[in-house]
């Protein structure tokens, strides 16, 4: 079922989520179900939990190859569930940044480069990735929102947050997430 998802603004994604701990009930899969549903409806390349209201440790994320978007690298549809996360080095890196519950916007937002990944299938079967660039942006920003925090919130120069048409005029431009 396509879900409402919340904006900036609504205290709800400013909540820290709580650990999946049941894999057997129908309520993850529903859960799943609808979090597929309404991404895809929005045509997002990921979606966090607390975005439709449901305060669970609970991300999806995938991105396919476009050649309109050449700088944009594929990432595999994932499920991510009570995800931990570790730098695999000190370095940063700055890109544009664009979420579902900012509507129409972009900011120029750091993140660790390299990154380990680590977390529970829909299953429940535990995984871990290395991975940089543009998968571990991604990542970084799902898991942000289990811990209420948007991208917005990590923008250091507010002169490159603003709306889609006056930053990128005539630009078609990568999903939100
Ligand atoms: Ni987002």
């Amino acid at each position: 079922m396509i879900r409402e998802v919340l904006r900036m603004g609504d205290p709800r994604l400013l909540a820290v989520a709580s650990r999946v701990k049941d894999f057997h009930s129908g309520e993850l899969k529903q859960l799943l179900a609808d979090m597929r549903d309404t991404m895809v409806h929005l045509n997002g390349a990921g979606l966090a939990a607390p975005q439709i209201g449901v305060g669970l440790r609970v991300v999806i994320f995938g991105v396919k190859s476009n050649p309109r978007y050449p700088d944009v690298e594929e990432v595999p549809d994932t499920v991510l569930i009570n995800p931990g996360l570790e730098a695999l080095s000190e370095e940063v890196e700055e890109g544009w940044e664009g979420c579902l519950s900012v509507p129409g916007m972009r900011g120029w937002v750091p993140r660790w480069k390299r990154l380990r990944y680590d977390g529970l299938d829909e299953k429940g079967t535990f995984f871990q990735r290395e991975v940089e660039g543009f998968h571990a942006r991604v990542v970084q920003h799902e898991c942000d929102h289990l811990d209420g925090i948007l991208y917005p919130m990590r923008i250091r120069d507010l002169t490159k947050f603003g709306f889609n048409e006056a930053l990128f005029p005539g630009q078609d431009l990568p999903r939100e997430t």
